[in-house]
């Protein structure tokens, strides 16, 4: 696996995969690689041919006060995984060769970015707008990856790169779990041993809403019982738990075939985030 740092020799890189005829397949991360991105990379070794990851701590989709500086970084450990999964090129830019001196330019990708995760966290999908669009042109893939768990970042990517024109495939993975139903993410290691067996609360507390309201439960109470829930078992704030149309993120009243169950809350010091279906 080669790991690139640098724009020219990424080029000249991708230029051989071309000419060789190669599908590329592009995964974006930020690192910290557990096995919900391994699943990225799986799934991307079977749609294409050459496999780019990308590992870039972006600054600009942190908040003040949030985690950039405690964000863990392992670059070793994971190109070490990202090798031995057979991915052909690591992408690990230097920040200069994302954001050059003077950089001025925002991607904003309005209304599906507000509300939900983006209420809490203003100019978060901004940022992450942004550098995907700069990932993508630096790479041209002939797909890109990103999981499910992250949902309304992948709605916002999906709007963008039709806004945008990229005509790459953009693909959608379902969300890796722990056997109790926890969904995988690099800050389930902020959790301390107490707060990660209370964290269940929050698969549970969805999947139980899911069937209520599929089966005919009025849905604003069901969503107020599962909030009352998970603030009476370790969590000491919910941000939201809606129920969502899956395409356009609009807010559903009522059960509808495509509509998706959306939840954030925060124990300890972690925010915790899930979605699933339901049907
Ligand atoms: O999901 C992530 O890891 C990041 O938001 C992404 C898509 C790599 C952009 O920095």
């Amino acid at each position: 696996m080669q790991i690139v740092r640098q724009l020219n020799p990424l080029r000249n890189a991708l230029a051989e995969f071309r000419t060789a005829g190669l599908k590329i397949g592009l995964v974006p991360t930020m690192g910290a690689l557990h096995a919900g991105h391994m699943r990225l990379v799986e799934v991307a070794k079977e749609r294409c041919d050459a496999v780019v990851a990308s590992i870039f701590v972006n600054p600009t989709q942190f908040g003040e006060g949030e985690d950039l500086d405690a964000y863990p970084r392992q670059e070793a450990a994971d190109a070490a995984l990202l090798k031995a999964a057979g991915v052909e090129l690591l992408w690990a830019p230097t920040a200069d060769q994302v954001y050059p001196s003077g950089y001025a330019t925002n991607v904003s990708v309005s209304g599906i970015s507000d509300g939900l995760c983006g209420a809490a966290r203003p100019g978060h999908f901004d940022g992450v707008a942004t550098v995907v669009a700069k990932l993508f042109n630096q790479t041209r893939p002939d797909a890109a990856f990103f999981g499910e768990k992250d949902y309304q970042q992948l709605a916002v990517i999906r709007r963008m790169a039709r806004d945008l024109d990229f005509t790459h495939e953009i693909v959608g993975v379902p969300t890796v779990r722990d056997p109790d139903g926890l969904a995988l993410s690099s800050r389930n290691a902020y959790l301390t041993a107490e707060e990660r067996g209370k964290a269940v609360a929050l698969p549970q507390a969805m999947q139980e809403a899911a069937i209520a309201i599929a089966s005919g439960k009025p849905v604003a109470a069901t969503l107020a019982d599962a909030k009352a829930r998970l603030l009476g078992s370790g969590f000491h704030q919910v941000d939201y738990f809606e129920l969502r149309d899956a395409d356009t993120l609009a807010l559903l009243h009522d059960f509808t075939k495509s509509a998706r169950l959306l939840a954030a809350g925060h124990i300890g010091r972690t925010r915790l985030i899930d979605n699933i279906p339901v049907s």
